[in-house]
């Protein structure tokens, strides 16, 4: 099928052609469109919805990609965009500085908890993770440690694609094929607290990067870098003092906790920022996403006092930079988005209803394909059974089956845009933006429940 639409200079185009022929979509089949198999256009917009080609409309149940966080067609943020870019469209923040990226860096630190008072702006998600990786590196050299190298992160979790990132990211597929990845990547077991054996002691994950830092040895270790509600496996939550144990083992092998809250800062969980749920204090926060609520890329990777002192002192420096970090529009975007984040109560209004929230997804456990249902805050997960009783997983031919051969197409096709996943077992996810309420969750129910009957049917047959 065709999609005709006139260009800017009023030609006519066929944008699906043109999208199957240039665009090269991430993460994506490229191979797996044809004239027959459209590429979802989305073309605008509006609060909770966006709207394709066709103009159909869409409930954006993941916020884009867990960023859209105060919803689509803000033109207050474009406005502020423009405002900016008329008065200074870019400068950079090597050796200079500029208004925007000062009064940003000053209102993030005002916000974020502790002692976490310095700003290292990044384009993106993967640049922050980036940046505190060789931080956490650089701070202990700087310290006269410079064998304290490796980071350790979790089985299953996202923490980006570039080599360092990939390197603390524990997805096995999406890793094996970019190997040698930079060294030092250490990977213990993640929270998935769902498929844990029930005599496990509560905390037993975190004391197993202990036992990780002993077998490495202290001496080698620089970070821990943990999602404070992990996403890839289907929102994972701590268990009650999990990141209080962690934030003790750090302090007593001097390695530094790196809370990457790529998704869970900006309200994604009720507070500016995850730790701030599960009541600890990192080092270090890497931060992107929601932080402009997606209108322009940013990203911020926050250090603490401590961190950041030794890179402040004399001549010493921290050797590293992106060009466009910290950039004027993309620094007045993100403070008139904190803005409308404060005037509206986004954070109070995601803990009134997340509650709301969750009873609806928990409604769905009579359907059988349903196993779990767990998250925090406008951030959950239903994981997807063959038996609820066993907790038997789909293998990884079923799983195709079911997620990208049958829900993925079949809730788009009903107006819900959420994600279905496998990097662990299968999973829905639910990210919505965070001005949703009982009437979008209403709508989901409303897609869910048919779609998952209909899914529980067809595996069983
Ligand atoms: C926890 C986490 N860290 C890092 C990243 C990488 O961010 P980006 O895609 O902006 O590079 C992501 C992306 O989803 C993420 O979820």
């Amino acid at each position: 099928m065709s999609t005709a639409t006139s260009n800017q200079t009023g030609i006519e185009t066929d944008l699906q052609e043109q999208a199957r022929r240039h665009l090269w979509m991430h993460f994506s089949r490229m191979g797996g469109y044809s004239e027959t198999s459209e590429i979802p256009i989305i073309t605008r917009g509006e609060g909770a919805y966006v709207y394709d080609d066709h103009g159909k409309r869409y409930l954006d149940g993941l916020s884009g990609l867990f960023c859209v966080n105060a919803g689509h067609g803000r033109t207050e943020l474009a406005e502020a965009a423009a405002r900016q870019g008329a008065e200074l469209d870019f400068f950079v923040i090597w050796s200079y500085a500029h208004p925007r990226a000062i009064e940003l860096a000053t209102k993030i630190a005002s916000l974020a908890p502790g002692d976490l008072n310095r700003v290292f702006f990044t384009s993106g998600g993967g640049e922050a993770v980036e940046s505190a990786l060789k931080l956490a590196r650089n701070y202990h050299r700087m310290r006269g440690n410079g064998q304290k190298a490796k980071h350790i992160a979790r089985e299953v979790a996202y923490h980006g694609t570039t080599l360092g990132a990939l390197s603390a990211t524990g997805v096995t597929d999406l890793r094996s094929q970019f190997e040698p990845l930079a060294p030092g990547g250490c990977h213990v077991p993640n929270t998935n607290i769902y498929r844990w054996p029930e005599d496990r002691e509560p905390v037993w994950a975190a004391d197993a990067i202990e036992e990780r830092i002993l077998f490495e040895g202290p001496e080698t270790v620089s970070a821990v870098i943990l999602e404070p509600v992990q996403n890839a496996g289907g929102c994972f939550v701590p268990p009650d003092g999990y990141f209080q144990r962690v934030r003790e083992i750090c302090d007593k092998y001097d390695v530094l906790l790196i809370s990457d809250e790529v998704i869970c800062a900006w309200g994604r969980l009720g507070h500016f920022f995850g730790c701030e749920r599960f009541d600890y204090q990192p080092d270090i926060i890497t931060s992107a996403k929601a932080l402009t609520s997606a209108y322009i890329p940013m990203g911020a990777m926050i250090a603490s006092d401590k961190v950041a002192e030794p890179f402040m002192e004399g001549t010493s420096s921290f050797a590293h930079g992106f060009t466009f970090a910290g950039h004027p529009i993309a620094a007045a975007v993100a403070l008139a988005n904190i803005e409308i984040f404060e005037r509206e109560d986004l954070c109070g209004h995601v803990r009134a209803n997340e509650g709301g929230f969750r009873e609806m997804l928990e409604s769905l456990r009579d359907i059988p394909i349903v196993g779990d249902v767990r998250g925090a805050g406008y951030f959950q997960a239903i994981e997807l059974v063959k038996d609820q009783g066993t907790k038997q997983s789909f293998n990884d031919e079923e799983s195709e089956k079911l997620l990208r051969g049958f829900l993925s197409g079949a809730l788009y096709e009903r107006g819900l845009i959420c994600r279905a996943d496998d990097r662990g077992d299968p999973v829905i996810q639910f990210s919505p933006p965070l001005i949703c309420g009982p009437e979008q969750f209403e709508e989901i129910h409303d897609v869910l429940r048919p779609v998952l009957t209909e899914a529980s049917q067809m595996m069983r047959n």
